[in-house]
Parts: structure tokens; sequence; C-alpha cells
């Protein structure tokens, strides 16, 4: 799909569908809007003061012009009250309008910014949102089928009648083609199947982003593990039939005045919980337990596209969790590669096993923040709730503050939860330094504390279980893979 933004009037523009919106209590057009509305003798105008158009978020009324101007149709969105108007409104409206155009089998649209927000949200932001929530809303995983991405829809075109706003309007496109890029990315690796979604498919990945962007690239193998001594990450992989990739990407790394930023994300291709196997009914959905991975690889195109003035270490442990006869059994004790012995209780509790190798690795990067992604804990759906936030955990509140406000930029929220001590009572082992899990209670809690365990700088950790599958499809979120987490901290990293 190509998009672009054009100097003119709307009512000018020839193509399949004008885009336009109105509130639910404001609905006046004014400017090179009205003169659509002049141009088909009141007709929207009318329907709205009949109430037939209502302006709610989530209405969509198609127009008819029966050539009174270029365009074939209108669709008028809803964009709901005007006081609770923002970014997240302009992506939901713009996602609405497009899946709408989709099904009407257009070829062109084009769109006037919805610029009721411009007074508090700079015009760049306005246009990257409308096309956010465009492109995501289109986003199909079609690895199996040859059915075309976007269908009908070949232009994009963002009418803007104020030439001085076209250069902002340009910029904001260009970030959001990348952001989208990144997020098909991610959502296409956590949709793909475990037994092509590999670690070695990870690992290829990030070889593509690589050499596409430049970047260092470093794969490490099981052998490589044993030499490092990652003893809890290796005792996940042991089971595994596929082999481990621990992949590693470098953004930056020569540029030692910039600051660093580590991403870690859990890659856990497929998670049957090992030999403390999980129950048949919840399984199928655990392919998606490398969505924190797959995050850090869609970051890191961002990164590489937006080519980001940060040194950017994007880190992902990449294995899969499997029962095998040489599978690590509950009981088994571990070193991990700082020294320090786990007695692992449960072989489902993984994830918090392999960040533990790879937050140890990331310190030689010296970094002033290291943030990780990670499918953790079912415990952390049951505390905040399906598809509502991630936990966030940090030992910092800067960093907790930087991180909540990108949440509300993106609406990929965070809600900080406590990192305290008290929670590695539950995890103290006879036989080890800790435990691989707590008690009944806590959960999310302890296995924070436990990745505690292996750091020593500026951390944060985003338990991001209920957030990486959706269960029904939303505005700009197909069912399935949501990619949340690559917009949030990209959006951290450009304003860092
Ligand atoms: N990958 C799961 C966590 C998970 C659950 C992710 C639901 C997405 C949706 C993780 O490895 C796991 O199995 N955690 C256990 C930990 C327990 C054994 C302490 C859990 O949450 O039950
Ligand atoms: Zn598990
Ligand atoms: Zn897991």
């Amino acid at each position: 799909m190509e998009i672009k933004v054009e100097h003119g009037k709307i009512k000018d523009i020839d193509a399949d569908i004008l885009v336009i919106g109105t509130f639910e209590d404001d609905k006046k057009f004014t400017g090179s809007v009205d003169q659509i509305d002049i141009a088909l003798d009141r007709e929207i105008s009318t329907l709205l003061e009949m109430g037939d158009i209502n302006g709610e978020l989530d209405e969509i009324t198609v127009i008819y012009t029966f050539g009174k101007i270029k365009a074939k149709r209108i669709v008028v969105v809803g964009l709901g009250m005007k006081d609770a108007f923002d970014l997240e409104g302009v992506r939901v409206a713009a996602a609405n309008a497009i899946k709408k155009s989709r099904n009407l089998k257009a070829e062109t649209i084009a769109i006037s910014l919805f610029s009721e927000i411009e007074s508090v949200i700079p015009i760049s932001f306005n246009a990257q949102a409308t096309i956010e929530g465009a492109m995501l809303a289109l986003y199909k995983y079609r690895v199996f089928s040859d059915e075309e991405q976007n269908d009908t829809i070949k232009r994009l075109i963002i009418v803007e009648s104020d030439k001085n706003k076209i250069e902002d309007i340009e910029r904001g496109i260009s970030r959001a083609e990348a952001l989208v890029n990144g997020v098909y990315l991610t959502r296409d690796l956590v949709n793909m199947p475990p037994n092509i979604a590999t670690p070695n498919k990870m690992a290829e990945t990030a070889e593509a982003i690589a050499e596409r962007y430049g970047m260092g690239l470093f794969i490490g193998d099981r052998d490589w593990a044993k030499q490092n001594e990652m003893g809890a990450y290796l005792s996940v992989a042991k089971g595994a039939g596929e082999e481990p990739r621990f992949v590693v990407l470098e953004h930056n790394i020569d540029n030692i005045d910039m600051d660093t930023i580590v991403l870690v994300g859990k890659g856990i291709t497929f998670d049957s919980g090992g030999i403390s196997l999980k129950p048949g009914e919840r399984m199928a959905n655990m392919k998606s337990d490398m969505a924190g991975a797959g995050v850090v690889l869609g970051v890191m195109e961002v990164v590489g596209k937006l080519n980001i003035p940060l040194r950017v270490i994007g880190i992902a442990p990449c294995t899969e969790n499997m029962p095998d006869a040489y599978a690590t059994r509950p009981a088994d004790v571990v070193r991990a590669s700082n020294g320090k012995t786990i007695e692992i209780i449960n072989t489902d509790a993984e994830g918090r096993m392999i960040l533990a190798d790879a937050l140890v690795y990331a310190t030689r990067y010296q970094p002033d923040a290291v943030i990780d992604l990670a499918t953790l804990t079912g415990a952390c759906v049951v505390a905040l709730g399906q598809g509502i936030t991630a936990g966030l955990f940090t030992t910092s509140e800067q960093l907790s503050e930087k991180l909540v406000i990108s949440g509300k930029n993106t609406n990929e929220r965070v809600w900080p939860m406590p990192l305290w001590d008290v929670y590695k009572q539950a995890m103290k082992s006879n036989i080890a330094d800790i435990k691989n899990i707590g008690g009944r209670y806590g959960g999310v809690g302890t296995s924070a504390i436990f990745l505690k365990q292996f750091i020593d700088y500026t951390w944060a950790h985003l338990d991001i279980a209920g957030m990486a599958l959706s269960s029904e499809e939303k505005a700009y979120k197909p069912k399935g893979a949501t990619g949340f987490g690559v917009r949030l901290l990209a959006d951290l990293l450009l304003n860092w």
C-alpha cells in the first residue's frame, strides 16, 4: 500500500472513498471538510441533524456522492466525545474507516486528518497515529496463504490544505511506516506455528535485520552456552529437540558516547511446561511464549529503520521447553552464569531461567538501562486482566515514569507493581541459592524478584503474559498476535 500526503482540498480528490470524522457532541464541519457537505447539498449535516449519524466512536456511515464530487463515496467515522478524543481515538477511527473501505473493495482512500486535537498534539503525531491505526488494522497473518497484503487497497492519501503542514505530516507517515513494519514483524513471528518459528527462525530473522541495517549480530548455540556456563538457560534447552539459539543484535555498538539501552526478550518458541507438563487445553497458545523475543526483534527493526541515535542492544535467548528423557527434572539444581545456584521445583517456570543468563549477559554492555519483556506468568494475567496492561517491575522511579508515559502515548499500557525483597522469602531453597518458584500466592511478585537476583544495573521487567495474544478482534488489532510492546519501547527510545 502506498501512503502519501497531498496538498489540496479533500473535496477535489479523485478517490473511491473520502474519510471524514464527526464528534458526538460537536457535529459541525469546518474548512475543507465543510466543502464536501456544501458540494453534496448539505446531505451530511442533514443526516447529523436528523440523528441518523450520531458520532459515537465505532460508528461508520457510508454516503454516496452520485457524481456531485469526484470521489464515489464518503465514509463518516464517529469520533466520540470531543474532550475524550486523543491519539488513541485517531487510531481507532482510522482503523474503523480503513476496514470499512476494505470491505467496500476500495483502491484509493483519501483522509482528512482529524484536526481537532491539533491544539494539544503536534500534527506529525496525528498523522502518525492515523497511519498506525489504518495499517495495523489491515494486518493479516498470511504465511500459509497467497492472499495479497492489504487486499484491494492500493493508496492511502492524507489530504492537507495547509502547505506548511505537509512536511510534518510526511515525518509522521515515515515514523508510522517504520513502527508498523516492526509490529508486523513481531505479529508474524508470534502467529507462526511453533514448528516454523523455531529458535533458528528467530536467529534467521535477526540476521536479516542485521543485514538490512548494518547491525552487529551474534548467535550463540548450545556449545557456546556451555562454554559460558549458562546453566539456567541450558536447563530449559536440555529437553528441546530444536537447537537453542542465543540471539544478540547490536545497533551503534561503537558509538560509546551514546546511552546504552539493552532490550531482553523471553524466547520460548513453545512452552509445553517440560516435565511439569501443562494441561492440554491451554498448551496451544504457548506458541506465543516467544513474544518477548519477537518484540525485541520488532523494536530492533524500528531502531534500524529510523536509525535511532542510541546504542541499542537486543538480546533474545531462544529455546523450546519440552519434556524428554534428558529434560530437566523438577528437583534438579543448576548454576547460572553469575554463579548463583537454582533449585528447579517446576520446569514450567522456565522463562525466568533463560532470562537469568540473558540478564547476566547484558551486564557486559555497561547499560544505562535494561528492559526485559516476557510472557512470564499466568499470575500476572490473574492480577491485571487479559489485554488490559503489562505488569511493570523496576529498580528505577525515573525509568518507571518513562515507561508509563510511553504507555500512555502508544496506548500500550504498563502498570507499576511492587518489587519488594519480602517476596524472596517464598523462594528460599534448602540446597541452592534460590528456588525457581514461590508458593501459591504472589506468583507475579516472586517471578520478578527471582529475575532481580541476576541484575546489577538500572532495570525494568515487563510481564506481557496477558498482552501478547488477543482472543478477539479490536479496532487495529486483529485476533491473534498483538505485537504489544513494539510501539511502547520504540516510543521510549525515540523520547529517551
Ligand atoms: N509461559 C508461561 C506463562 C503464561 C501463562 C504466559 C499464560 C501466557 C499466558 C510460563 O512459562 C509459565 O508456565 N508460568 C507458570 C509459572 C508457575 C509454574 C510458577 C504459570 O504462570 O503458571
Ligand atoms: Zn512455563
Ligand atoms: Zn513460558
